[in-house]
């Protein structure tokens, strides 16, 4: 699928501004104020701070990436920037994810995306994108007082290009719906912001889950691997009681 390009005029607008959130009160018609651009995605956070089962024995690298994947519900996402002031740097971003529903993990980053945001502004002229995801987001590493960079607290680095998700197919309604599910707060996102499903078509995972530097871990049976873990169903069933 392609992404749509945007026209030099507008991006030169947008990247201006000083980082914005909407919010309710803020809100204005799309491209009214190009200020609010710089940033899509709103402060509220879904929910918490999550304490769910501990991850897997660190040999088994399938499993415990699957579970870092399935675990984290936020994402870093490096892109190429076509900011003018810092064309082909890499650039991060935050991104809301899923790896599927709470009940049925695929391993397979699914993203919200509006055309507005940085990220998909880039993912533009490059689809090219690195996603991070490190069990720092769950209470695991501060609960055995791992640094964020101690190599325990797992991280996993996957690069691929990024897709849309074809609107009406059976995937769309499933990542959609899984987006949702987990981040009840994407009900309320501007309408207007032309919001779309992405995912990556993973190239590479890299994971650092222990001493003795990266291991890369095959996507093939990443993806077959066929994770059963229901940690995060059985920790939103608790909290939603
Ligand atoms: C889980 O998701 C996959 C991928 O969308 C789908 O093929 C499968 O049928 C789903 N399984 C369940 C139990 O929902
Ligand atoms: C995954 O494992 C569960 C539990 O063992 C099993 O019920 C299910 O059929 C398996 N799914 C696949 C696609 O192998």
């Amino acid at each position: 699928m392609k992404w749509l390009l945007f026209g030099a005029a507008i991006c030169l607008l947008c990247f201006h501004g000083e980082s914005k959130t909407w919010s309710t009160e803020e809100r204005r018609p799309r491209r009214q104020n190009s200020l609010e651009q710089t940033n899509e995605i709103p402060t509220r956070r879904a929910i918490y701070h999550k304490s769910s089962a501990d991850p897997p024995d660190h040999n088994k690298l399938i499993e415990m990436a699957r579970y870092v994947m399935h675990n984290c519900d936020w994402a870093s996402i490096a892109t190429i920037s076509i900011l003018p002031a810092i064309e082909g740097f890499p650039f991060s971003n935050v991104k809301s994810i899923v790896d599927g529903s709470l009940a049925n993990s695929t391993g397979v980053p699914y993203f919200y995306m509006s055309p507005l945001d940085f990220t998909a502004r880039d993912l533009s002229k490059n689809t090219r994108a690195t996603v991070l995801v490190s069990l720092e987001e769950t209470n695991y590493c501060e609960k055995h007082n791992l640094d964020p960079e101690d190599p325990r607290c797992t991280r996993l680095m996957l690069s691929g290009k990024m897709k849309k998700v074809k609107e009406g197919t059976p995937e769309y309604t499933f990542a959609k719906a899984a987006l949702f599910e987990r981040h009840p707060a994407m009900a309320n996102f501007p309408p207007d912001h032309d919001w779309f499903v992405a995912k990556m078509k993973i190239a590479q995972i890299a994971m650092i889950d222990w001493f003795g530097g990266a291991k890369y871990i095959s996507v093939k049976e990443y993806l077959a691997y066929n994770y059963t873990g229901n940690e995060m169903l059985h920790y939103y069933n608790r909290l939603h009681q």
